[in-house]
Formats: C-alpha cells, sequence, structure tokens
C-alpha cells in the first residue's frame, strides 16, 4: 500500500526525467530562441518541449508514409502545452458569441483568376508578430485595412494594432483578451481613420489577467512546407488570420487547392509567417465562416 501510495504520488507530483540524448537539441534551442527559465520552471518546460518533439517526429514520419500533406518542425512556440498557446496567441472571439454574418454571395457571373497573391501585387506588409497576446483580430483588421489603403493610395503603409487594442473597447472588443475584426473596422470608420505602427507602435501588453475561452486549434510547434488539412482542426473559430490569396499546386498527382493566408505570430511560424490551407468544400479550420474585408 504504502509503495502504491508513493508510486501514485511520484506519478502526480514529478516532471519526468530528461531525454540525455536530447540535451544539447534542448540547449540549442533555448540560445536560438533566447529562452531562460527562473528553477524549476525549466524541467517543467524541457518535459512540454520533449513531448512537442516527440509530436512532431510522429507526424512527420506518418508524412512520409503519405498520411499528411505538410511537414512539423520546432518553433519558438515548442515550450508551450496546447492549452498555454491557445490562451496566449488566439483572440477571435468566437463567433457564437457575434451576430450572425451574412453569407457571401457570389454572384453567378462572377469571373475569378486562376489564382491570385496579393503580395505579388504590393498590398502586403511584412509578416507582424502579436506577442503574448490574444489580439489577431486587430492584426487581422489592419493587414486588410493596409491592403485597402495600398488600393487607393499605392502606398504601403504599416498601420497600427495598439491604437486598435486602446481605443476600440468601448465597441466591445477585448484588447489582449480577443475582439472583433469587424468591430476593429467599425471604430476605423467612426475614427475617420487609424494611426499609422510608426507613430503608435505595438507593445502586446496585457493589463488583466482575465482568463480567455479559447478551444484547441493548432499544435504550438507548427512549421510547415506544405498545404496544412486537418481533421482535427474545429470549425469553431478562435483565431483570425489574414486571406493574402489563393492558388493550385501539384500534389502526389493531385490539383490541389489552397488558400494563403498570413498570420501574426512571426516569420518564424509556418511558411515564413504565411500557411497555405486547403481550399475547397470542406471549410477547414472555419475558414468561411466568418470572413469580413473593409470597403472605403
Ligand atoms: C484598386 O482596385 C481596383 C478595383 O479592384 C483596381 O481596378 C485597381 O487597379 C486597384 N489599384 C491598385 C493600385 O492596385
Ligand atoms: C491540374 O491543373 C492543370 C492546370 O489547370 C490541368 O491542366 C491538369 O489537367 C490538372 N490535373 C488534374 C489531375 O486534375
Amino acid at each position: 500500500m504504502a509503495v502504491l501510495l508513493w508510486l501514485l504520488l511520484a506519478l502526480l507530483g514529478c516532471t519526468t526525467a530528461p531525454d540525455p540524448a536530447l540535451e544539447e537539441t534542448w540547449e540549442g534551442w533555448k540560445i536560438l530562441h533566447a529562452k531562460e527559465y527562473p528553477g524549476e520552471a525549466e524541467a517543467i518546460r524541457r518535459e512540454v518541449w520533449e513531448k512537442n518533439l516527440q509530436r512532431i517526429q510522429q507526424h512527420n514520419q506518418e508524412e512520409s508514409q503519405g498520411h499528411h500533406t505538410f511537414r512539423l518542425a520546432m518553433n519558438h512556440y515548442g515550450d508551450l502545452t496546447d492549452e498555454e498557446f491557445n490562451q496566449l496567441l488566439n483572440g477571435f472571439t468566437p463567433a457564437w458569441q457575434e451576430e450572425p454574418a451574412p453569407l457571401f454571395q457570389a454572384s453567378v457571373a462572377l469571373k475569378t483568376p486562376v489564382e491570385v497573391d496579393w503580395r505579388a501585387k504590393g498590398y502586403v506588409t511584412p509578416v507582424k508578430n502579436q506577442g503574448h497576446c490574444g489580439s489577431c483580430w486587430a492584426f487581422s483588421a489592419t493587414g486588410a485595412l493596409e491592403g485597402l489603403v495600398f488600393n487607393r493610395t499605392g502606398k504601403l503603409v504599416v498601420l497600427s494594432e495598439q491604437n486598435l487594442i486602446d481605443c476600440s473597447r468601448k465597441l466591445g472588443n477585448n484588447g489582449c483578451h480577443g475582439g472583433y475584426m469587424t468591430r476593429a473596422f467599425q471604430y476605423v470608420r467612426d475614427n475617420g481613420g487609424l494611426n499609422s505602427e510608426h507613430v503608435y507602435p505595438y507593445v502586446a501588453t496585457v493589463r488583466d489577467e482575465e482568463e480567455i475561452k479559447a478551444g484547441p486549434w493548432l499544435t504550438p510547434a507548427l512549421l510547415f512546407p506544405g498545404i496544412f488539412s486537418s481533421m482535427f482542426c474545429s470549425q469553431q473559430v478562435n483565431h483570425g488570420m489574414l486571406a493574402v490569396g489563393y492558388g493550385t499546386s501539384q500534389e502526389h498527382g493531385h490539383n490541389v487547392s489552397y488558400w494563403i493566408l498570413k498570420n501574426s505570430w512571426s516569420e518564424l511560424w509556418g511558411e515564413q509567417g504565411y500557411i497555405r490551407l486547403l481550399k475547397g468544400a470542406d471549410n477547414q479550420c472555419g475558414v468561411a465562416n466568418q470572413a469580413s474585408f473593409p470597403v472605403l
């Protein structure tokens, strides 16, 4: 009995021993991403990181057997659990809290090009980093506005997320704890404009530690050459990105269509900060659920 109890306590109370074979990789990863942990935090983070590394290796092995269309690699989020990752980085207030948006109806006569990439046309600013703040909604909104401004003026101006975070609260946006692109657009309209990033820089502050609700979405360690699709990707949207184009590529003898999405998790994430997400009938990750764009 005493032995059993001790075993149980040991299981509950301790982190598993780190794999000595990974020592050098761990130290290298910490240096690369300037990670420092006080005291006991190191062992906890190491354990999370090792688990993520195992998931990556497992996924990539399955990919080599043709079970996935993309690969994973370790990145700067590798020391976070799924829950921590969702709480820190996602920030689109879930769809069921928002009034339903009218469904976009393309006219039958609408002719669309086979592929579009607004980056090549000069519409898109460099990839940004929202940091530890659930402000994806502000980054998605500025991205769309930057494109609109470019279209009208021919000038690419990096716009201020912090301006939206600090000033659109009265419209129901909640700073680092989530918000809506549509309400950000509303703020810009009411305010008659938005400051540039240069004038109003990003600080990513979290002032009150109110818990944000977010379902599991993507694993912390995503960095994937390839087109992303997953049967586990929820259609309950909790993250916003900027659509900058679409296209088709040949994968294993098939034509696969994808959306090109700009994320705000730095260039270290995904394909230099972007993701190509499977485009087609099954609304991967709820990509078509809450799409919005501003007009002038
Ligand atoms: C702005 O958009 C209009 C309508 O799509 C297009 O005709 C025009 O060429 C665009 N301007 C620029 C600078 O891209
Ligand atoms: C893929 O797309 C190309 C270009 O549109 C087309 O010529 C080709 O027949 C397509 N291949 C398949 C397998 O559908």
